[in-house]
């Protein structure tokens, strides 16, 4: 795994480690995730490594309730004043995806920049549950910064190549030089124009 005490520095230097509220990047990358979720609106989510909250936040008008998972209490205390308004929808729960495993079934799952710190075993690990969620109905979405960064144990490709080997191919996304973000729907989903009507299903009968 990523040296902790490197996030240890990185929340020691500001509330705002990483840029997120300052970056048009980071408002730009939110904006393309939530801007891919295939559905208006979903019940439950799972947020991996939530930091201070800024995709939380908007993911929120899209879903019931979300439940985030962070390594460092620095993030979630950040996290916790930015979301104090909905609260009551936001579970903020500080832990190692290194050993963590959820307990319940989501709608939802977002993983954004963060399978790259994990080393290999917590890696597979992290994939088989993240598998299982998509097995039970849920849809992934990854999100992945293109560049070599030191402190990365995989690239972004990388970590979106063994989601593709668990999860299948994607359904859509987005990619350009500097991010990578990938919708995977659970096998069998329709697209979204097929669900609306818009569009003829696989099972369709040809119409003259
Ligand atoms: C680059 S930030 C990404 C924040 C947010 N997901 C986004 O995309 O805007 C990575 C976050 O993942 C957290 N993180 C890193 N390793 C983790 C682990 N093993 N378990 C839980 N969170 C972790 C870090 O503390 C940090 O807040």
């Amino acid at each position: 795994m990523t040296d902790p005490s490197y996030f240890d520095r990185m929340y020691a230097r500001s509330d705002d480690p990483w840029g997120f509220d300052d970056h048009f990047y980071e408002q730009r990358k939110r904006d393309l995730t939530v801007a891919a979720l295939p559905r208006a609106r979903f019940g439950s989510a799972l947020e991996l490594g939530s930091s201070t909250g800024a995709l939380t936040g908007q993911l929120l008008p899209r879903v019931d309730r979300i439940h985030c998972v962070e390594l460092h209490p620095r993030g979630v205390d950040i996290a916790r004043r930015r979301l104090v308004a909905d609260s009551h929808r936001v579970r903020l729960e500080v832990a190692d995806l290194i050993t963590w495993t959820p307990t319940e079934t989501y709608d939802l799952v977002v993983a954004s920049e963060v399978l790259y710190y994990l080393d290999s075993e917590p890696l597979t690990r992290a994939l088989g549950w993240i598998g299982d969620q998509h097995a039970a109905g849920a849809t992934v979405v990854a999100v992945d910064w293109r560049h070599p960064v030191s402190e990365h144990r995989w690239s972004g490709d990388e970590i979106h190549r063994r989601l593709t080997e668990v999860l299948g191919a994607a359904a859509g996304g987005y990619r350009d030089s500097d991010v990578i973000i990938e919708v995977f729907e659970p096998l069998g989903t329709e697209s979204v124009a097929v669900r609306d009507g818009l569009a003829p299903g696989a099972g369709a009968s040809p119409t003259g």
